[in-house]
Formats: C-alpha cells, structure tokens, sequence
C-alpha cells in the first residue's frame, strides 16, 4: 500500500474505506470488526466518516465494533469526519439546512468523539460549501478545537477554487485536504481549478464516489452506458477482470495526489481499488474516456 503525505505528522493510505454505506448495508457488530481488520492488514488504516453518515448512525456503528473494545487500534488508523450538513429530523421541523456555527461544530464534533469512542479526530473537515459560512467565527472555533487537541488538521469537502482560497485566508492551520466527487461520470473538476487548487497548495485530494455511487454497474442514462462501455473495453485491453479497476486508473493517472475514498462495504471492492494502483493508462486511452464520457470530441 502507497502512503500519501497529509502534514508532517499524517499519512494517508492511498486507498481509504469510506463509511457512508455501512448502517444502510447492516455493517455492525462482528462484520464490521472484520471489515475494519481486513482492511487494516491490506494496509487501508484511513477511514472516512461524517457525523451525518446513516442518518447519524454509521460513526457509532464503527465505534461500538472498533474503537470500544480495541482502544489499542486507535493509533493505527486516521480517522476523517466532518461537520456542518443537518439532516431533516423531527427536533428540527424535517429541515435540511448547513450550520457553519461554532455552537454546531463543538456539538457536532462532541457527538462524534463520543459516537467513535476516541478523544480525537486527525481531520475534521468543513463538509458542505455553506453560503452563509463566517470564517471568522468558524476560524476561531476550530483552532480551539485543535488546541484542545481534539481534532488534529482541518480540511474542507466540495470547495470550489475561490471557496477554498476564502477559508484558507482565515483559518490558523493550513487545509490539509479537499475531499471531492471524481469519477469517469463526472469530470468537471478537471476543469474548474480544483485540481489546479490542489497542485498549488501541494496537499492531497479526496475522492468521493470513485466508482459513481455504483451508477457505472446500473447505467440509466445515455452517458452511463458509453461510459460503462468504455470501461469494458479498456479492461479487456489491461487484463482488469472488472471496469472498477479502470475507473480508479482514470482517477489516479491525474497528476494531483489522489486517494479514493471506497464506498462499498464489501471488502473484495476494497482490494479492487488495491489491484487498480497498478494499472498504467496511456494518455490516449485516458483521453477516450474524457472524450465518450463528455460526449464530444477533444479539441
Ligand atoms: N464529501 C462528500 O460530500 C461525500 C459525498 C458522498 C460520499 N462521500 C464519501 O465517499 C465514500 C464513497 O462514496 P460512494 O459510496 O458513493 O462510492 P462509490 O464507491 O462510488 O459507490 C459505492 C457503490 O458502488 C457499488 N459498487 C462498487 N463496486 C461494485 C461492483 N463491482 N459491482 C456493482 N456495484 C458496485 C457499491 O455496491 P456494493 O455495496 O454492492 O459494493 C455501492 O453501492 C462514502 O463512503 C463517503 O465516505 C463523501
């Protein structure tokens, strides 16, 4: 397994579990001690969470099976949560709304340091760009919270270019990740300066639905099938025995670091994303996937 430098004292793996599934796909209990073991000793020790993830469920899933009875393990994996998104409840009218403020973050970050069973986090990252966000206020609250030591480095998720520059003006630690959706489905952040963003600030990009939240194995839509089709034959041509292997090539080839973020709870999904590092496309082939998947040609 690679290793990505996320700040001197942070490394990344290069491929990284994401949680979000795992209380809708009754990952709990001993199946999650055992996807969580898997995934350590194949040397996958990120895990990414948001204290949203199953309707504010999946966090205390991982931390009942994982953290309660092993505190040791503590110290061999990362742990990436993020705050602000509030999901429609009863307490709450079923509004769906961000909060940026302090008052929420400590709440928020509280709940999952309990949820986790740990006493930190090693990034807490700002989850939704929030027009209403004041950086000023927000600033001061995360570096308190890093002082108080329970959250180690800041990032942010879905930041545009100018999004990311704005809060990065304010806070006290540098952002030490953008987590952002990159797949063969959805390519615009090759275009919109987020990559660029991350070649400048020289820090790691995280990639959410690498694989187009399964979208690429159910296809409805027109893109969806060439961009399925395509897949197929490019994994004829690499001897890949399946198209996800080729959708994490298209997604490391860029020239940013990028880690996937792996959505299924299912382990042999894990070890794809694992067996895709090796998986050299040519620019050429990289270029006709762009191309089908944007349904014109490249000029
Ligand atoms: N920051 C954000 O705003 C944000 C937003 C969304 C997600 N995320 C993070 O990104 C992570 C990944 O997102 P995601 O779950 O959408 O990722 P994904 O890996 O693109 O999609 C996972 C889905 O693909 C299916 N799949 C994977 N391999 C398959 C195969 N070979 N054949 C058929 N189906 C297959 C999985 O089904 P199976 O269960 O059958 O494997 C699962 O339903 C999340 O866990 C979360 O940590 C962040």
């Amino acid at each position: 397994m690679e290793y990505v430098t996320v700040a001197d004292d942070l490394k990344f793996s290069k491929v990284i579990a994401g949680t979000m599934r795992a209380s809708s796909e009754g990952l709990s209990g001993s199946k999650m001690a055992d996807f969580v073991d898997r995934c350590l000793d194949t040397g996958v020790t990120t895990f990414d969470h948001a204290d949203i993830y199953g309707y504010y469920e999946s966090s205390r899933l991982f931390g009942e099976a994982v953290l309660q009875d092993h505190p040791a393990l503590r110290d061999k994996l990362q742990i990436v949560t993020k705050f602000n998104i509030i999901l429609p409840r009863k307490e709450n009218g079923y509004a769906h709304y961000y909060d940026s403020s302090v008052q929420h973050l400590n709440e928020s970050l509280n709940k999952s340091l309990e949820v986790l069973h740990t006493d930190y986090v090693d990034v807490l990252l700002i989850h939704r760009l929030d027009p209403l966000l004041d950086p000023e206020e927000l600033a001061e609250g995360l570096d308190s919270l890093i002082k108080q030591g329970k959250v180690r480095h800041i990032g942010i998720s879905n930041a545009s270019y100018t999004y990311f520059e704005m809060v990065s003006k304010y806070v006290k630690t540098p952002l030490v990740t953008n987590q952002i959706e990159v797949n063969p489905l959805y390519t615009d952040t090759f275009f919109n300066g987020v990559m660029d963003s991350a070649l400048i600030h020289k820090i790691p990009l995280m990639a959410w639905s690498p694989l187009a939240g399964g979208k690429l194995f159910h296809p409805e839509t027109g893109q969806q099938f060439r961009v399925r089709e395509i897949l197929r034959q490019m994994a004829e041509k690499y001897g890949a025995d399946s198209i996800d292997k080729i959708a994490y090539a298209f997604i490391n080839k860029l020239p940013a670091t990028i880690c996937p973020i792996v959505g299924s709870t299912k382990f042999e999904r894990i070890q794809s994303a694992i067996d895709a590092q090796s998986i050299r496309l040519t620019n050429k082939d990289w270029f006709k996937i762009l191309e089908v998947s944007r349904g014109r040609e490249v000029l």
